[in-house]
């Protein structure tokens, strides 16, 4: 079954970026994936795991791009990142606890994400020449 309409995707036209995002969205998608088919906590804790490190590796590197380019919006960028994984180590402390995670919570992180490359993915694409 395929949930991929539930993802909106925007290219930056930065590949590095892209490349990630496109990973990233993969790994939400293959969890809001395993909560429709109702996988138990474990699975879902390991797949938020999963989502966790590729988000920590993708804002790492853009921190880094910030930085390579002098890029002047670095502090709304970064604090913007770190509310989402703030978000993403909630989910997974509270699958380990055993509340139950539902779709809901995954539509406010796409939406999150979805407005986060927006407003601010799309401004560091073109600092960086995209
Ligand atoms: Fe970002
Ligand atoms: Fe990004």
């Amino acid at each position: 079954m395929s949930v991929k309409p539930w993802l909106q995707r925007y290219s930056t036209g930065i590949q590095s970026i892209d490349a990630h995002h496109e990973e990233l969205l993969g790994r939400m998608d293959a969890l809001y994936g395993a909560i429709i088919k109702g996988y138990d906590a474990k699975a879902v804790e390991g797949l938020i795991a999963n989502v966790i490190d590729v988000t920590i590796d993708h804002f790492a590197a853009e921190e880094k791009d910030m930085n390579r380019v002098g890029y002047d919006k670095q502090v709304e960028h970064g604090a913007s990142h770190q509310e989402f994984r703030t978000r993403l180590l909630k989910l997974r402390d509270d699958a380990r606890k055993g509340v139950k995670v539902g779709t809901d919570t995954l539509d406010l992180l796409n939406q999150y994400l979805t407005d986060h490359i927006k407003a601010h993915d799309l401004p560091l694409a073109k600092a960086m020449g995209a």
